[in-house]
């Protein structure tokens, strides 16, 4: 396998070359899929309408160290024939959202909730009929309150069969028109996130000063966490291929957050630092779900707070990912020392175990978030050599700004641009990259910044009580690519 470093040398010389060549949406396949993605609580609102019941993430938004919350968004519930007009204006291919356990089935386990069933159906229905295809993800963080207060959600293996149940009516009631499954949003970041730093919902650490945590245990909980999440993931994807696949046909992938990794520097420390955070950060699910067994160094490090995969889980488990979903929006620097801590005060218990420190690339105000594609293409060369270029769906990418100065967008149009090239690269160079969806179609209740800071290719004025809608320059940019009006040069 070729490493990073040295791919991000040679790379680096062709920048100035390659990332600014004029390339037009033709120079990729006629079947690639260009789109834009959103997710159920952070575009819907509605959140107490036509039956939907509370998620872990409405619980965790309105913990008092919060400012914001999905209650409203951006009602997609109510606008959703709004903006997939939008979408076809732009000449979206494809549109990625993801489906509220707790609007289908309130609670998470029993009788499906026909409104919230009639609203799914609609907006399938909407997008096919302006010829969008319609790319789901079945977990966004959004997991039923009632699982969680019932026996702790994804810590607990009861989760795989209640999560195979909801997927089961997902593929059952909306599989003749999706064609694309995404099971899990970012499961490694979700993990970690979730049951070590404390900043997803339900928001368990040991200790955290960034986020005002509940407790857990940051020690063993994410590593829990991610074997039921490879496990449940595996099972409805067993599930799909026995009962469903012949007739329709689908693909089911599962997805993970892609850092781009490079040494600090080329010491012998920082490239073992490198070697270990590729098998923590991108192994720890890749490699079960393609060879069956977690890393060799997890194993070592971790010993007993790693579960371990029986026989038949291990048969399961693997092979069960028609493609993955990748989410990337950043290249960071790993090292073995500690130079500058470049990440906000948390326990970083996950980080610890890793062995690494990482250090962002640029001085971006917003988590480290800098066009770095060269980083993307590392990324896309790395997948290829060493899981089997399988298929790939880049599920996101795209560019924090801030909110209220966004709609003249150029850095975000100069990003995606780029990272576009980048992806068109490392199609040249062998990668079985299918699909790319900027994050997101609008502007969203977000993850990290409340509503201060948007990735939107739609402005929404969130003053408004209609929240009417804009289109930003990147918006205009992204259609005239696909509409092949603009030279991307
Ligand atoms: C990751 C998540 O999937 C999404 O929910 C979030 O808004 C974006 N990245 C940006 O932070």
């Amino acid at each position: 396998m070729q490493s990073l470093s040295l791919l991000s040398v040679s790379v680096v010389i062709v920048l100035a070359v390659s990332y600014s060549d004029a390339f037009t949406r033709n120079d990729f396949p006629k079947d690639f899929l260009f789109g834009a993605a959103t997710s159920a609580y952070q575009w819907e609102g509605a959140v107490d309408e036509d039956g939907r019941t509370p998620s872990v993430w409405d619980t965790f938004s309105h913990s008092d160290n919060k400012k914001g919350d999905g209650n409203i968004a951006c009602d997609g519930y109510h606008k959703y024939q709004e903006d997939v007009k939008l979408m076809a204006e732009m000449g979206l291919e494809a549109f990625r959202f993801s489906i509220s356990w707790t609007r289908l089935i309130p609670n998470g386990r029993g009788p499906v909730n026909p409104k919230g069933l009639k609203f799914y159906k609609n907006l399938i229905k909407e997008l096919r009929s302006h010829g969008i295809e319609p790319h789901v993800t079945l977990y966004h963080y959004d997991l039923p309150q009632a699982l969680e207060d019932e026996y702790g959600g994804w810590i607990n293996r009861k989760i795989i069969e209640d999560f195979t149940s909801f997927a089961d009516v997902c593929f059952r009631e909306f599989g003749e028109d999706v064609k694309l499954w995404t099971t899990i949003n970012e499961a490694n970041i979700f993990a970690i996130g979730a049951y070590s730093e404390g900043f997803l919902p339900p928001g368990h650490c040991s200790t955290n000063t960034f986020v005002n945590c509940s407790t857990g245990n940051s020690s063993t909980e994410p590593y829990i966490a991610g074997h039921n999440l490879l496990l449940a993931h595996a099972s409805a994807s067993k599930l799909y291929r026995l009962k469903y696949k012949s007739k329709q046909r689908g693909s089911i992938g599962f997805s993970i957050y892609a850092y781009g990794l490079s040494p600090y520097t080329n010491s012998t420390d920082d490239e073992i630092a490198f070697q270990r955070a590729k098998d923590f950060l991108f192994g720890w699910m890749l490699k079960p779900l393609v060879y069956g067994e977690y890393p060799d160094v997890m194993k070592k490090t971790l010993g007993s707070r790693l579960p371990v995969f029986s026989e038949e889980e291990t048969e399961q488990v693997k092979g069960s990912s028609d493609f993955f979903g990748i989410i990337h929006y950043m290249t960071v620097y790993v090292t073995n020392s500690k130079p500058s801590p470049s990440l906000p005060p948390s326990n970083r218990e996950f980080f610890t175990d890793m062995g690494v420190d990482t250090i962002f690339i640029g001085n971006s105000s917003f988590f480290g978030w800098d066009a770095i594609p060269w980083g993307f293409e590392g990324v896309l060369e790395y997948l290829k050599q060493s899981y089997n270029n399988p298929p790939l769906y880049i599920l996101e990418n795209g560019l924090p700004m801030e909110h209220d100065s966004a709609l003249q967008d150029t850095p975000r149009v100069e990003y995606i641009q780029a990272y576009i090239g980048a992806m068109l690269n490392a199609i040249k160079n062998g990668s079985d990259t299918r699909g790319y969806f900027v994050w997101s179609m609008i502007d969203l209740y977000e993850l990290l910044a409340e509503y201060k800071n948007s990735f939107g290719l739609y402005y929404v004025n969130f003053s408004d009580p209609g929240l009417k809608r804009s289109p930003k320059l990147s918006a205009s940019w992204y259609s005239g690519f696909l509409k092949g009006t603009v030279d991307v040069a």
